[in-house]
């Protein structure tokens, strides 16, 4: 009975020319040398000798191993050390780390929003388009999700409108760089917003993180958050290249995951490998700014360049460009001719992003060069 559920389910998927496998290139850097447009590694971090190398170290004075959560025996100096640098960078009294972005968001989420201690159910304005880690938290806290379309400010007022006379805590939930879409959140006017209907604001940083704001520490540093509650979640798998995240908040609210947020109590913390090689690459990041503004200008000439083939890169205005298409096979057929000439970019499909909106996800770094995108447009 189990097998044949799960059989019925795979033969759905693959009826509908959406089931999901493992690419066959994994060893990409090794074998042949691929012009990649596929990866989150944005500042190109994770084959960084100086990263590797603090990370060692790290390692050999705190050992491979945790050993513990961060309530048992886990907690070693480097992790606050390292959480103390990011509460400054981010401009928030504390930080927290997770072992994983998509393990912070679910986890966080649901305990922020946990009705037990409202006392009523909390209402979660939550923007279309979010990542299903921020999804999956509201789901699993049981709180009401209200969906706004993406990015779209007005909607979001009028929502909030729509519920004022519901004095239920009210959650604002976006990401600040969409991380399938490439545009940017209207972060000055969910202020206004939040600021108006005394919703608290979670903001995911995970493509943002590295890239924008002051000195790269993501869009929220840009912004003054007097009056508004919030709490900024970002991650080091992307632009940091490696894994895990941070959660920027205040005193209390770090209090309340410490005790509350089950994702950090009952999980060994990470390896200090990890952490020492973050730490390193988290200091990195000013450093890295002016290559990442010649990056987001190779952007828009990729962007431009795209236009004037009449291709669709619906709202995007930073290093992530979609190439919208309507019908997925046309997608897919390209994503294969460019890995073919040892190009690779992403191809991305329901249930990912909408139905309607398969498209080709092209991801630039810092090491990308003019030719490299000229290379690309060659095929298209
Ligand atoms: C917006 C966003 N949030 C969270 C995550 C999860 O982060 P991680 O890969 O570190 O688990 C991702 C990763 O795909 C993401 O794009």
């Amino acid at each position: 009975m189990h097998t044949e559920t799960y059989q019925n389910f795979i033969a759905s998927l693959k009826r509908q020319n959406i089931c999901r496998v493992l690419p066959l290139i994994f060893n990409k850097n090794i074998q042949v040398q691929y012009l990649d447009f596929s990866s989150n590694d944005y500042l190109q971090l994770s084959q960084s000798k100086i990263v590797l190398e603090s990370g060692i170290l790290c390692a050999k004075q705190y050992g491979f191993g945790s050993t513990g959560s961060r309530l048992l025996s886990g907690n070693h100096t480097i992790f606050e050390q390292f959480e103390n640098e990011i509460a400054l960078s981010k401009k928030t009294e504390k930080a927290i780390l997770f072992n994983s972005g998509f393990q912070a968001n679910l986890t966080v989420l649901s305990a922020l929003l946990e009705s037990k201690n409202f006392k009523t159910k909390p209402l979660v304005f939550f923007d279309k388009l979010n990542h299903k880690s921020l999804y999956e938290g509201v789901s699993l806290s049981g709180a009401k999700l209200i969906r706004y379309s993406h990015n779209n400010m007005n909607h979001l007022d009028f929502l909030l409108n729509k519920y004022q006379h519901l004095d239920n805590p009210k959650f604002i939930i976006s990401e600040t760089v969409y991380g399938m879409d490439g545009d940017r959140l209207d972060l000055r006017k969910m202020l206004e917003l939040a600021k108006q209907h005394k919703a608290l604001l979670y903001l995911d940083e995970a493509h943002a993180t590295g890239i924008f704001g002051l000195n790269g520490y993501g869009l929220s540093t840009n912004q003054n958050f007097k009056e508004v509650n919030h709490v900024i979640m970002g991650t080091f798998s992307k632009a940091l290249g490696g894994s895990g995240a941070y959660i920027a908040c205040s005193k209390i609210i770090h209090e309340y995951l410490i005790n509350r947020c089950s994702g950090f109590i009952y999980s060994t913390a990470s390896s200090p490998m990890i952490i020492g090689a973050m730490q390193k690459a988290w200091s990195l990041v000013p450093s890295y700014q002016p290559k990442v503004l010649n990056m987001l200008k190779l952007a828009n000439y990729f962007r431009d360049s795209l236009k004037k083939l009449n291709y669709d890169t619906g709202a995007s205005s930073t290093h992530i460009i979609p190439i919208l298409y309507s019908d997925p096979n046309k997608a897919l057929k390209l994503k294969q001719k460019l890995a073919d000439n040892h190009i690779l970019v992403s191809f991305i499909q329901y249930p990912s992003v909408p139905k309607s909106q398969p498209r080709l996800r092209i991801a630039l770094n810092i090491n990308h060069q003019k030719q490299d995108i000229d290379k690309l447009l060659s095929f298209l």
